[in-house]
């Protein structure tokens, strides 16, 4: 896995914008996979400045976000399709036919995840999926002790999860207990991963996540596996990483082909 280290989260969010839109000019066609939370928003703030003001053109770009809440209709202020709305969609020229987000309410869970993995693989595959991670390592809604193997699938959030995202609905109890989630298995055939983390809170996944070893109880850590696989985090998402130093040496001497 390749760490980067950056002095904010402002920064680390302008470098994933700036690869994804490297790709997108690149490939036209891709097939990115997004994420929602707190984790993407500056990035997905910097892709739609890049829009505006530097015409990155997103119409031939077909995407798939990873989850969504079971029970939430698209038209739920705190579903993932709203803010997928509100912070990418609208402000961009993603065309909406090539859009893809998964159907909280679906009254077939299972025959809809097997169709959404149809969809991801008749659509060429993912080129780049982008990631945050809970503060239990979980990517996705794949939490501690899912499957490293699993497919897009019905999860239960932990307690901790419902905890963390209760300021999107109000208190922990409002937060639905069902998600439909990509599994890790999914997330793993990307042919990019980004992960992305900010904050003291994010500490200790990533640190379990890049330097401990791979186990169901900290999904993220069969990122270590992936072949292309990119951390981009803050320096207090960084805080207990013992090779730090290493990490920053290895970014701050690439080789310039390799440079953004
Ligand atoms: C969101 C998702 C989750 C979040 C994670 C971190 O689509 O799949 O894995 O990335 O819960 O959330 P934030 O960014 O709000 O800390």
């Amino acid at each position: 896995m390749e760490i980067i280290i950056q002095p904010s989260a402002d920064a680390a969010s302008q470098i994933a914008a700036r690869h994804i839109a490297k790709l997108v000019r690149e490939k036209p066609h891709a097939v990115l996979g997004l994420a929602t939370g707190s984790t993407p928003l500056g990035m997905y703030r910097e892709l739609v400045r890049m829009h505006r003001e530097q015409g990155l053109d997103f119409s031939s770009v077909t995407t798939f976000n990873l989850d969504e809440y079971v029970g939430l209709p698209a038209e739920h202020p705190a579903s993932y399709h709203a803010f997928m709305g509100e912070h990418f969609f609208s402000q961009v020229n993603v065309a909406p036919d090539r859009i893809h987000i998964p159907d909280g309410t679906t009254r077939h869970v299972p025959a809809f995840c097997q169709r959404y993995e149809e969809m991801i693989r008749e659509a060429g595959g993912i080129d780049l999926q982008v990631l945050g991670i809970g503060s239990d390592g979980h990517i996705g809604f794949n939490e501690p002790s899912s499957s490293l193997a699993s497919r897009t699938r019905i999860k239960t959030l932990t307690a901790q999860t419902r905890q963390d995202n209760a300021p999107f609905f109000g208190k922990p109890e409002d937060v639905p207990l069902h998600v439909i989630t990509m599994g890790v298995g999914t997330i793993m055939d990307a042919r990019q991963i980004l992960l992305l983390a900010f904050g003291e809170k994010k500490a200790q996944a990533i640190a379990d996540a890049v330097e401990g070893p791979i186990t169901a109880m900290n999904p993220a850590s069969i990122l270590q596996m992936h072949p292309v696989a990119k951390c981009i985090v803050d320096e207090s998402a960084a805080a207990r990483l013992k090779r730090l130093d290493y990490y920053r040496w290895v970014y701050d001497h690439k080789p310039d082909w390799q440079k953004l």
